[in-house]
């Protein structure tokens, strides 16, 4: 194939992303820089906690070689639609839910992925100029550790990223990782959303000690030391362990837990709008009053509802 034509086709997919990105209001890649911290957790839980404050949102599982999003939602045995062989339709775990991974194509979850990058961006670009995503507030991007060839086709290719969620568990060696993220996050000029600290002490059900397991409050240190928006910290607990491996909606479950508190006080952060330390778009900053949802019915001249209604 000539140079030209793979640039055509590849200018051509580029606009498709727009085209797509456009009509979704917030587009949030989740990061971090060490495997097992949380992403995949806080996304499938935030997903959860914001369509049940009235968002549309879809989740994105851009972790390729070890895709859990499914899993932890209970919709492993989802099937992406093609009707034309073309366009591909999200699973709908719920209403106002879209979700779309590649655990979804494979038939045997035991059958290693086995992909270099190159073949990961072109799927990643595939997913989002290629499926029907609609029009969402929210995507949230779950990710594999690490700033490598997934979360960099993810930045280069939505160019209205609203910005990136970093995860860290408290102790030193993931701060340390983290901090990688702030820097790769400010070096493609991606609006840093916040910090979370998960896995931040565990309280004993017996005594009621917390227990400092991976240690308490590195990833909000480190947030003050690199001038980056902590959202909050969340504690280790068995019932969000044990929800995520059963694919059961642990933000629905009516027992109060210090977790799901914390998650739901980080959602209630994210949708009314948060202070972005370096940014390409801070125009989602918002009020309680102003949340996506709401834009298209809002009279205000908000950047938001000016870029959903293009
Ligand atoms: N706050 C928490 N309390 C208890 N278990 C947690 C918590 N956060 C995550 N986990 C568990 O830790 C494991 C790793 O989390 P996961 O979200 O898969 O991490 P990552 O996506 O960063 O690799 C999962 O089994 C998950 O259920
Ligand atoms: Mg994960």
């Amino acid at each position: 194939m000539a140079d030209s034509q793979v640039k055509d086709e590849w200018d051509l997919q580029t606009e498709k992303i727009q085209d797509r990105m456009d009509k979704i209001g917030r587009k949030i890649l989740i990061m971090s820089g060490k495997g097992g911290v949380g992403k995949t957790t806080i996304t499938v839980n935030l997903a959860n906690a914001l369509v049940d404050m009235g968002c549309t949102v879809g989740i994105l599982d851009t972790d390729i070689t070890g895709p859990n999003v499914a899993k932890m939602l209970g919709c492993e045995d989802g099937v992406l639609g093609s009707p034309d062989g073309t366009t591909l339709y999200p699973v709908e775990p719920r209403e106002g839910l879209k979700v779309v991974s590649l655990a979804f194509a494979i038939q045997d979850p035991d059958a290693p992925i086995i992909w270099r990058g190159s073949l990961k961006n072109t799927a990643i670009r595939q997913f989002l100029a290629d499926v029907e995503w609609g029009t969402l507030d929210y995507l949230l991007i779950d990710s594999p550790p690490g700033t490598g060839d997934e979360q960099l086709t993810v930045c280069q290719s939505i160019h209205s990223l609203t910005g990136t969620i970093i995860v860290t568990t408290p102790q030193p060696v993931a701060v340390l990782d983290a901090r990688r993220s702030v820097g790769f996050s400010r070096k493609l000029g991606c609006a840093i959303i916040g910090v979370i600290e998960n896995m931040s002490g565990l309280r004993c059900p017996e005594c009621g000690t917390e227990i400092p397991i991976f240690g308490i409050g590195g990833g909000e240190k480190m947030c003050q030391e690199m001038h980056v928006p902590f959202l909050g910290r969340v504690p280790m607990e068995i019932d969000l362990r044990e929800a995520e491996d059963s694919g059961v909606d642990f933000m629905k479950n009516g027992i109060s837990h210090p977790s799901r508190e914390a998650l739901m006080e980080i959602c209630r952060q994210i949708n009314f709008g948060t202070a972005c330390s370096t940014s390409r778009d801070t125009s989602f900053l918002g009020t309680p009053q102003c949340s996506p949802s709401a834009c298209a019915s809002c009279t205000s001249n908000c950047a938001s509802r000016n870029r959903n209604a293009k």
